[in-house]
C-alpha cells in the first residue's frame, strides 16, 4: 500500500500534476535566476548543487529578508550562500544538537563553513520553540526530508507571518505533497522549479 501512495506521487511528480490541494506552479531555473541577482554569488562547488543553491541565492539576494529561519545547518554551505546573498539578514539556523544519531555530527562540523555569519541553536524541528524568533521573514527548509516534518515546520513557518518560504529536496514526493497541503488554503504562491531540487513559495 505504502509502495502505490510513493509510485502515485512520484508519478504525478514526473507528470507535474497538482497533488490535491494547492495547484503548483511549474517554473524553471532560468524563470530566477537572472544575471542581475546571480552576480555576487557563491557557487557551492558540489555536483548537483550548484544550480540549486545559485537559486537559493537568488531569491535570498530578490526578496532581503530581515531574519531567515534555517531548518538543517550540516556544515552551513547553504548557510554561507544565504548569508553572502543578504548580509543585513538576521540568519538563525537549527540543526539537531552534536552526536546525535542517526547524523552524529560534531560540534566543529556544524555550521562551521559560516561561522561567524549566523547564530547555531540547536533542537529538533519537530519539538522547536520557534515562536521566540517570530515573526521571521523568511525560511530555508532543508532538514530531515519527509512528510511530518516539513509539514510541522511549513505550518511554523507560515505562523511566523513569513513572505518567503524556500525548500530543498522537493524532488522526494513525500517532502513536495507536505509542502502542498502546509499550503493549501492560504495566500501563498507555491512554485515548483522543475529542472531543481528546490520548490518555493512566496506571499
Ligand atoms: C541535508 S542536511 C542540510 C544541508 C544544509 N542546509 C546545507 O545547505 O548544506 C540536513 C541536516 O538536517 C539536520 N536534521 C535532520 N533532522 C532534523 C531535525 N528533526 N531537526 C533539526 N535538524 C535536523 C541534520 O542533522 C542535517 O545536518
Amino acid at each position: 500500500m505504502k509502495t502505490t501512495i510513493k509510485l502515485t506521487l512520484t508519478l504525478l511528480t514526473l507528470l507535474h500534476l497538482p497533488i490535491l490541494g494547492k495547484p503548483l506552479e511549474y517554473i524553471t531555473s532560468t524563470d530566477v535566476i537572472t544575471p542581475n541577482l546571480s552576480s555576487g554569488a557563491i557557487i557551492r562547488q558540489e555536483a548537483g548543487f550548484e544550480t540549486d543553491f545559485l537559486i537559493l541565492h537568488c531569491l535570498v539576494k530578490k526578496y532581503q529578508p530581515k531574519n531567515l529561519f534555517e531548518v538543517g545547518t550540516c556544515q552551513g554551505y547553504g548557510t554561507l550562500i544565504m548569508a553572502n546573498a543578504c548580509p543585513t539578514c538576521a540568519i538563525i539556523s537549527l540543526d539537531l544538537p552534536p552526536h546525535t544519531p542517526p547524523f552524529n555530527l560534531k560540534p566543529s562540523d556544524i555550521g562551521h563553513k559560516a561561522r561567524g555569519r549566523f547564530q547555531q541553536v540547536y533542537g529538533n524541528s519537530l519539538t522547536y520553540n520557534y515562536q521566540q524568533h517570530f515573526p521571521i521573514d523568511a525560511w530555508f527548509l532543508d532538514g530531515a526530508h519527509d512528510y511530518a516534518h516539513v509539514k510541522h515546520e511549513t505550518e511554523q513557518a507560515i505562523q511566523s507571518g513569513a513572505t518567503l518560504i524556500v525548500y530543498h529536496d522537493t524532488d522526494i514526493p513525500e517532502v513536495l505533497q507536505a509542502v502542498v497541503d502546509a499550503l493549501a488554503d492560504t495566500e501563498y504562491n507555491v512554485y515548483r522549479i522543475t529542472d531543481t531540487r528546490v520548490s518555493y513559495a512566496t506571499k
